[in-house]
C-alpha cells in the first residue's frame, strides 16, 4: 500500500487539515503528497520488476492509494521505449530513445495521472469529476471516470476543435464550451465550479493525480536495465511531468536503486513558454504570459500556476535546461519522427524531439549521451496539423499506367518507388 503522510505545503510547511484539501490555507500553494517509501528494499524492487502487471500499478507502493481495490486502470503504462537509430543518426545522437506514450489508452500522457487521480476519487467517494482542458485531459478524465462509474464535466475554451471534443464526448462526459480565454476566464469559472458543486478536481491542482507521472521515471529505469538517461526531454505545459519525473527519479535514488539522476529538459512552444522564460532569466517563479496560437496546441498554457515553480526548481536541481521551439521546428520534428522512427506524434509531443535536435546542434547534448524524448500524445489527436495537397488527393483512373505515372512523380522518392526489392 502507498503510505501517505499528511499533505504538506512545499512553500511554507503548513499541513492540510484534511486529506481532501488540496491548497495551502496559508500561502495558497498546491499541497504536496508525500508517499512514504523508505521502508522499501531490494526484494521489493525485484518483486515489482518481476510482476506480471505491466500497468503503472506495478509501482503501487509509490502511489498515494490505500487499497488496490480502489484502482481504476485501463492498462496505462509500460509504453515502448524505442531506440530510434535512424532518427538518432539524423540528429547525431546515437543513443536516442523515444518513450512512446501515444499508445496510452486515450492516446496521451494524461492517462498516467488520471489513473491515479480517479482511483483516489473512488477512495474518497466522489460522484463527479471535472477538468478544464484544451483536449487531452478532457478525454482522459472522461474515460477514467466512465471506467470508475463516475460522472464527469469538462470545460473547454471556445474555438477548441470539434475533433478534440468528440473523443471526450464519446466517453459520455458533459462537455461545456466556455466563451473565454483558457488561462483567465475558463480557469476562473473552473475554480468557482469546483468550489460551488464540490466536484472532484482533476487539474494539476490535485496533488494525488500529479503523482501519476512519476511512473515515467520507474519505467525508464526498468526498460534501460537500471541505467539512467543522461537527459530526459518532456513537452511541458503545466509542469506536472517535469515535477513528477524528478520526484520519481529521486525516490529511486534515495533508495539506492539508481546511482545517478538525469538532466531534465522542458520543451515548450515559443508561443507559450513561461517556464522556459523564467528558467533563462533565473527567476524563482514563472511570470504568466498570454499564450499565442501555436501548432503545439496541447501545451498552449500561459499560466502554469500550480506546478510551474516546482518544475522550474526541478529543471535547476537536475542541472537541466528549457527550450522554446518555433512551429516550424516542431512540425519538422513531427515529420522526422514519423518518417524515420515510425511514430506519429502530435505537434506538442514532437517538441521533445525538436528540443533534442536544438540542444545537440548547440553542443549542450553530446553525441554519445543517452537521450529520452517523451512523445506525449498521438498524431491523430490533431490530424489537421498535416495538410494534404490537392495533388495528393486527386484520384487517378484505376489503371497501371496512371499509377506508374503518379508514383514516378512522387516528390519524396522520385523514381525509386518503382523498384520493389532492395538492390545491393
Ligand atoms: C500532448 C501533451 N504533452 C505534454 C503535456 C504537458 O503536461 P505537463 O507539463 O503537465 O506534464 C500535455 C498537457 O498539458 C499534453 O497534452
Ligand atoms: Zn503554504
Amino acid at each position: 500500500m502507498g503510505i501517505v503522510s499528511a499533505l504538506r505545503c512545499p512553500r511554507c510547511g503548513n499541513e492540510a487539515a484534511s486529506p481532501a484539501i488540496f491548497q495551502c490555507s496559508g500561502c495558497n500553494s498546491i499541497l504536496e503528497v508525500k508517499v512514504e517509501v523508505s521502508h522499501l528494499s531490494q526484494p521489493d524492487l525485484q518483486g515489482m520488476l518481476r510482476s506480471r502487471d505491466r500497468t503503472i500499478w506495478r509501482w503501487f507502493d509509490f502511489f498515494p492509494i490505500e487499497s488496490r481495490a480502489s484502482i481504476v486502470s485501463l492498462g496505462e503504462g509500460s509504453t515502448p521505449l524505442i531506440h530510434a537509430t535512424r532518427l538518432g543518426e539524423r540528429l547525431d545522437i546515437a543513443r536516442l530513445y523515444l518513450k512512446n506514450d501515444t499508445v496510452l489508452p486515450t492516446g496521451s500522457l494524461k492517462d498516467r495521472s488520471n489513473s491515479v487521480g480517479i482511483s483516489k476519487a473512488k477512495e474518497f467517494g466522489f460522484a463527479t469529476a471535472t477538468v478544464m482542458s484544451t483536449g487531452n485531459a478532457a478525454a482522459s478524465v472522461a474515460a477514467y471516470a466512465a471506467a470508475a462509474g463516475m460522472r464527469s464535466v469538462v470545460m473547454v475554451p471556445v474555438g477548441t476543435a470539434a475533433s478534440k471534443i468528440i473523443q471526450a464526448r464519446a466517453y459520455g462526459t458533459t462537455v461545456v464550451v466556455v466563451d473565454g480565454d483558457f488561462d483567465n476566464e475558463v480557469a476562473k469559472l473552473y475554480k468557482a465550479a469546483v468550489r460551488e458543486f464540490g466536484w472532484y478536481d482533476c487539474l494539476s491542482s490535485n496533488p494525488y493525480r500529479d503523482e501519476g507521472k512519476k511512473s515515467y521515471a520507474y519505467e525508464m529505469v526498468d526498460q534501460l536495465d537500471g541505467e539512467v538517461p543522461d537527459w530526459v526531454i518532456h513537452p511541458t505545459a503545466g509542469g506536472t511531468g517535469i515535477y513528477a519525473m524528478w520526484k520519481g527519479f529521486q525516490e529511486f535514488y534515495s533508495l539506492g536503486w539508481i546511482q545517478k539522476l538525469p538532466r531534465l529538459v522542458a520543451s515548450q512552444s515559443e508561443a507559450a513558454a513561461p517556464i522556459t522564460e523564467a528558467f533563462k532569466k533565473g527567476l524563482p517563479d514563472i511570470e504568466p504570459v498570454v499564450a499565442r496560437p501555436t501548432v503545439a496546441e496541447s501545451i498552449q498554457v500561459g499560466n502554469p500556476v500550480s506546478l510551474g515553480w516546482r518544475a522550474l526548481a526541478a529543471l535547476r536541481e537536475s542541472n537541466g535546461s528549457a527550450v522554446a521551439l518555433s512551429d516550424e521546428e516542431t512540425l519538422e520534428a513531427q515529420s522526422l519522427t514519423a518518417r524515420l522512427a515510425g511514430i506519429f506524434a502530435e505537434p506538442a509531443a514532437a517538441t521533445s524531439v525538436a528540443a533534442a535536435r536544438r540542444l545537440r546542434s548547440t553542443g549542450a547534448i553530446g553525441p554519445d549521451e543517452l537521450v529520452v524524448c517523451n512523445l506525449t500524445g498521438h498524431g491523430l489527436k490533431q490530424p489537421e496539423a498535416i495538410r494534404l495537397s490537392d495533388k495528393e488527393l486527386r484520384p487517378i483512373p484505376p489503371v497501371l499506367e496512371a499509377l506508374r505515372e503518379q508514383v514516378r512523380r512522387s516528390e519524396d522518392h522520385g523514381g525509386t518507388l518503382l523498384v520493389g526489392r532492395k538492390t545491393k
